[in-house]
């Protein structure tokens, strides 16, 4: 039966994503209701929620020829509340129980869970009252599906920005495979360590030598291994993306590929299968200096670099029986072939290539199109979301080691 999502749209500019939502959450067969504020109807039209859902929209209204008690039959229909994007408003609302119009006399009356993904100005998410507002929901249940660092609407650039429709979907999605008792456990008693993210490599206290990479691959990875019964120790470079927590999550931050290597060779003899998703920079200064290097008076006009170690390498030889080894190969030509020749240099069991340079952008993206290879051979995958690769990456993983 399908699952019944109720999104309660608030009047920020970012509402519009609201309908990649809805059809993102279609697509995985959720029966989806909108309920719209007055100032989100003057954002996006209900008539594209209308035609996305196949259900009506409720624009503030408390009386219908649908319903006697709207906002009752709404929040009893939900299994799920998702509040996106957030206003500081409704925030404040749904801390202090105010039902002053549909959206917030919905909240105040469902039981289901809910979720909220805030959008605003950087001053007003940081201000105390939100802040505490926030905090008040978290203590009572409320997921909070936290904003992202970026160009604001407002012209600012800061944190405030609504998460991505990619994020605020696999959430509920997550949550509700969760709670399924459909959802498979095949990783149940396995220890995955996975390296995710760019590295930063220090020239000076304010500059360093880094890369693009999002870090969403590795955190897709871990994300789905999570749900699927693993334990994960996410070893993580500089990234902006939200980690959502996960009682069998281990996140360890680090910085250069040198730290990337600490951290690996400390949880490694723990894990049973090892993904090297990380872009890790393969060159380091060969010294970052103490004090920021000035124009002028330092030598600024050459930097001498020194290759890092091989982070997925250097455990693939350390190894004992039984591991898996999975690695990752961005290529722009003959993509399987130096990626199987990748795959075997670095004695890896598997290794999943991509093809870069081409008018795709891999980097920051949301979907990826990716051949997995190991020594039995190659498989092509058609585009897919990061979330979905990571799923089919695991698959292969769990098929090969038998
Ligand atoms: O050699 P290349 O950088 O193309 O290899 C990519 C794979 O090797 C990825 O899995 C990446 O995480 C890993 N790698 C590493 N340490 C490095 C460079 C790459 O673990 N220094």
């Amino acid at each position: 039966m399908a699952k019944h999502i109720l999104i309660i749209v608030t009047g920020g500019i970012a509402a519009y994503k609201m309908c990649d939502v809805c059809s993102k959450l279609s697509k995985l067969d959720y029966e989806i209701k909108v309920v719209m504020t007055k100032h989100a109807s003057e954002f996006v039209g209900k008539a594209s929620f209308e035609a996305l859902t196949h259900n009506k929209v409720h624009v503030d209204e408390f009386k219908s020829s649908e319903y006697d008690i709207p906002h009752i039959s709404l929040a009893d229909w939900a299994d799920m509340v998702l509040v996106a994007p957030a206003t500081a408003n409704i925030i404040a609302k749904m801390r202090s129980g105010i039902a002053d119009d549909l959206a917030s006399t919905v909240l105040l009356a469902t039981v289901a869970p809910v979720f909220v993904a805030p959008a605003m100005n950087v001053h007003m998410l940081e201000h105390p009252s939100t802040q505490e507002n926030i905090a008040v929901l978290q203590e009572r249940g409320v997921q909070i599906i936290d904003s992202e660092f970026g160009h604001l609407a407002c012209g600012y650039n800061g944190k405030g920005k609504l998460a991505s429709v990619e994020t605020m979907v696999s959430t509920v999605h997550d949550f509700q495979s969760k709670k399924s008792s459909l959802a498979t456990k095949d990783f149940d008693g396995l220890t995955i360590l996975i390296t995710a993210g760019p590295t930063y490599e220090k020239i000076d206290p304010v500059r360093f030598i880094g890369n693009r990479s999002s870090g969403k691959m590795g955190l897709a990875l871990a994300k789905a291994a999570l749900s699927r019964g693993a334990k994960v120790d996410l070893v993580l470079g500089p990234v902006s993306v939200p980690i959502i927590g996960h009682e069998n999550l281990r996140v360890l931050p680090v910085e250069s590929a040198l730290d990337m290597l600490q951290a690996c060779l400390s949880h490694f003899e723990r894990s049973d299968i090892c993904i090297g998703a990380a872009a890790v920079s393969d060159l380091r200064p060969a010294e970052s200096a103490q004090q920021k290097l000035k124009k002028g008076k330092d030598d600024m006009s050459s930097i001498s670099l020194v290759e890092n170690p091989d982070i997925i390498a250097t455990l693939a030889r350390e190894k004992h029986e039984g591991q898996y080894m999975v690695g990752f190969a961005a290529e722009t030509e003959h993509v399987e072939e130096y990626a199987q020749k990748k795959r075997v240099n670095k004695s890896l069991d598997m290794i999943v290539a991509n093809k870069v340079g081409g008018t795709k952008e891999v980097f920051g993206a949301d979907n990826n199109t990716a051949s997995i290879i190991t020594k039995s051979g190659t498989t092509q995958l058609p585009e897919l979301s990061k979330d979905e690769l990571a799923h089919k990456i695991l698959d292969a993983i769990l098929q090969e080691r038998c």
